[in-house]
C-alpha cells in the first residue's frame, strides 16, 4: 500500500491503518512483522474464504508463517458464544501462543467476533483487522470495539480492544453487492455530516463510481472518512462523551432495523432513514438550516440509498425507541446537528417526539 498509513490512537496505544488496492503483499508483510513466533491464526467466514481465502493462505505460508485457519458461517449468527467457543477450541488445538497474530479477515461480523477472541484468548493476542465490506472498512475495523451478541441483545458481551494494525484493501469490494456498497457508505455520509461537509460533496459527486465499487475512488473516500472517526475515537476511546456523536442517525435507525426484521434492511439503509429523521428533528429543535439538510439528503439520494423516514414514523417503530438498551429514563439522547460539523446531544422526551411526528405526519415536512 503505497501511501503512508493513517495513525489511529487509542489511549496509550496507536496503530497504523493502511489503505490500498490489491495489496496482499503489504498485508502479509505487516502480519509477518507482528508475529513474534511466526504464527498467524486467520478467522474468516465461509463466503470470504471461498472468494479470497486461498491466496491469503498461500501468501502467509510463503512468507514463512505457520498458518491456522477457521472459517465461520457467514452472517450475524456467528457472533455467538457457541461460535466463539469453537474458535477457542480450534486455536488452542492448533497451537496458538502469545506471539500468534489473529487476522480478522471478513466483514464486521468476523471483525467483532475474532476481535473479541483476540482480546480474551491467552489474555490478549495481537490483532490485525482486514475488513472486506464497506461497513467494516469505514466503521467497525477502526475504533477498537469488539463484541458478540447475547440472546437479550446485540453486542452485549465485548471489550474495547484496539488492533495492532488495520489493512483496508478496497480491491475486496469488487465482489460486494452494490446495495451493500451503497449502504456501507451511509456511515461515511454520517462522518461527513458530523465533521467534514466537504466529504459530502465528494460522496455526492463520485457516487456512481463509488457504488459501482471503483477501488481507487473508494480508497480515497474511505481514507478520509476513517480519519474522521479516528480523531473522535482518539479523544474518547471508551465512549464516555464525544464518541457518542457517532450515533447520529442510529437512534431511529436501530428501531427501524429491528422493526423491519433483522436482515430485511442493510444496517446502512436503516441508518439512512434514521439520519433523515435526525435532520428533520435538527431543523426543528436546533435550527439546522434547510441547505444543510439538503446537502446530506442529496448525498443519500446520489448513492441511491432509500432514506424516506415517513413509512417508519409509526407507533410500532417509535415504541421501539423507548426500549433500547441505551434508553435513559423517559428521555432519549438524540444526536442532532446545529449546522454541518456542529453536532449536539439533546435529551428528547417522548412527548416531544410524538408531537413532532404528529406534525410531520400532517404533511408539515
Ligand atoms: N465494532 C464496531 O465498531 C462496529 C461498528 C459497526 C458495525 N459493527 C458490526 O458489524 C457487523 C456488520 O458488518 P458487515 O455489514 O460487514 O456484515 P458481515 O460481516 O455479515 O458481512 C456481510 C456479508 O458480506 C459477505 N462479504 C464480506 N466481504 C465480502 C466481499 N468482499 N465480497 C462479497 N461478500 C462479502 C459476508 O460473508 C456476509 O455474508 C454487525 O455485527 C455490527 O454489529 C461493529
Ligand atoms: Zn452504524
Amino acid at each position: 500500500m503505497s501511501d503512508a498509513p493513517l495513525i489511529a490512537r487509542h489511549g496509550e496505544v496507536s496503530y497504523p491503518v493502511h489503505f490500498g488496492v490489491d495489496a496482499l503483499g503489504a498485508l502479509v508483510e505487516g502480519v509477518r512483522a507482528l508475529a513474534t513466533t511466526q504464527r498467524a491464526f486467520v478467522v474468516t467466514d465461509t463466503t470470504v474464504d471461498a472468494l479470497y481465502g486461498a491466496p491469503l493462505r498461500q501468501a502467509l505460508a510463503g512468507a514463512g508463517l505457520r498458518v491456522g485457519w477457521a472459517a465461520v458461517p457467514a452472517g450475524e449468527g456467528s457472533k455467538s458464544l457457541t461460535v466463539l467457543s469453537s474458535l477457542y477450541d480450534a486455536a488452542l488445538s492448533w497451537g496458538v501462543d502469545r506471539g500468534t497474530v489473529v487476522v480478522a479477515f471478513g466483514g464486521g461480523v468476523v471483525g467483532d467476533l475474532s476481535g473479541y477472541m483476540a482480546a480474551t484468548l491467552l489474555r490478549g493476542l495481537p490483532l490485525v483487522q482486514v475488513p472486506t465490506t464497506v461497513l467494516s472498512q469505514t466503521d467497525s475495523s477502526v475504533g477498537g470495539k469488539t463484541a458478540i451478541n447475547h440472546p437479550l441483545g446485540k453486542n452485549l458481551v465485548g471489550a474495547f480492544y484496539p488492533p495492532a494494525a488495520v489493512f483496508i484493501d478496497t480491491g475486496y469490494l469488487r465482489t460486494l453487492p452494490r446495495r451493500s456498497v451503497a449502504a456501507g457508505l451511509v456511515e461515511s455520509v454520517k462522518h461527513a455530516a458530523l465533521f467534514d461537509p466537504g466529504l459530502l460533496d465528494l460522496l455526492t459527486d463520485q457516487a456512481d463510481a463509488l457504488v459501482a465499487g471503483a477501488p481507487v475512488a473508494l480508497a480515497d473516500v474511505l481514507r478520509r472518512s476513517v480519519a474522521l472517526k479516528a480523531v473522535v475515537v482518539e479523544r474518547d476511546p471508551l465512549e464516555r462523551g464525544e464518541r457518542a456523536l457517532l450515533n447520529l442517525g442510529h437512534t431511529l435507525g436501530h428501531a427501524v432495523e429491528a422493526a423491519a426484521g433483522y436482515g430485511a434492511l442493510e444496517h446502512g439503509e436503516a441508518v439512512a432513514v434514521g439520519l433523515n429523521f435526525a435532520l428533520k428533528l435538527s431543523a426543528r429543535l436546533v435550527g439546522l438550516p434547510a441547505r444543510d439538510v439538503e446537502r446530506v439528503a442529496g448525498a443519500l439520494r446520489a448513492l441511491g440509498v432509500p432514506h424516506d423516514d415517513r413509512p417508519w414514523r409509526t407507533p410500532e417503530v417509535l415504541d421501539r425507541l423507548w426500549f433500547d438498551k441505551k434508553t435513559q429514563a423517559d428521555a432519549l439522547r438524540f444526536v442532532l446537528l446545529r449546522t454541518l460539523s456542529d453536532a449536539v446531544i439533546l435529551r428528547v422526551d417522548r412527548a416531544m417526539i410524538d408531537a413532532l411526528c404528529a406534525d410531520l405526519n400532517r404533511g408539515n415536512e
